[in-house]
């Protein structure tokens, strides 16, 4: 699986990016906003320092309005996949980005038939949101099989992008569910390599080491 960064924060992207196991950043523009700079810069600035897909949303709410966007945003690098919200006119702005060979994440996806139709129109990837339906007492998990298994079936390219991980636990059962792809917080993605027994372990190793010789 693929680990994606969901911050737009640039101090977190290249912490997670000096780790090694970075593949890509999604952002959204509640994330944009939170880091108070102008949009197109910090997106120009993400994409120098990962050099994986790095997701930038559109904020308009027609098919035309939406194109401008996304290939304005489309411009900044190479590297930028341009987010669109899974609504009918996102759909139809999905079709041309498509024949004009622009990059799609669609967003807000928190039903199969969504991710259905937009691997159909030949988005790159799929974004079902996992915490927010955990957050309204539906099973997040099982959107993750069950667009799985459709892709499965049908041999979509389509990657499944699991997003609004919260907590390891997500990351791994996204992981066994076959996401291709799992986007975390950076607190998320730094807690995947805690465990007590390791703290406690190297701890014990160094200690007994001393014990060798003193002037260690
Ligand atoms: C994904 O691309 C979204 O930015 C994100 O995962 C949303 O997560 P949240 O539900 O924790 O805000």
């Amino acid at each position: 699986m693929k680990f994606f960064l969901d911050t737009a924060n640039l101090d977190q992207i290249r912490a997670a990016r000096d780790l090694g196991v970075l593949d890509g950043v999604t952002t959204n523009p509640s994330l944009v906003a939170k880091e108070g700079r102008e949009f197109r810069p910090l997106i120009t600035e993400i994409c120098s320092i990962v050099p994986g897909p790095v997701s930038a949303e559109v904020v308009s709410v027609t098919a035309d309005e939406m194109m401008k966007e996304a290939r304005e945003l489309a411009t900044l690098a190479p590297n930028v996949v341009v987010k669109l919200p899974t609504i009918p006119e996102g759909v139809k702005a999905l079709k041309r980005c498509v024949d004009e060979q622009i990059k799609v994440n669609m967003t807000l996806i928190f039903q199969p038939a969504q991710a259905l139709i937009v691997a159909k129109v030949g988005a790159t990837f799929c974004s079902p949101f996992l915490g927010r339906l955990d957050d309204i007492c539906h099973d997040g998990m099982a959107l993750i099989h069950e667009i799985r298994q459709i892709y499965d079936n049908y041999a979509f390219d389509c990657q499944v992008l699991a997003a609004s991980l919260r907590h390891p636990l997500h990351v791994v059962e996204a992981a066994k569910a076959g996401a291709d792809v799992g986007t975390m917080p950076y607190d998320v993605f730094r807690k995947l390599l805690d465990h007590p027994l390791t703290t406690i372990g190297l701890e014990r190793f160094l200690a007994d080491w001393k014990k060798l010789d003193p002037k260690r």
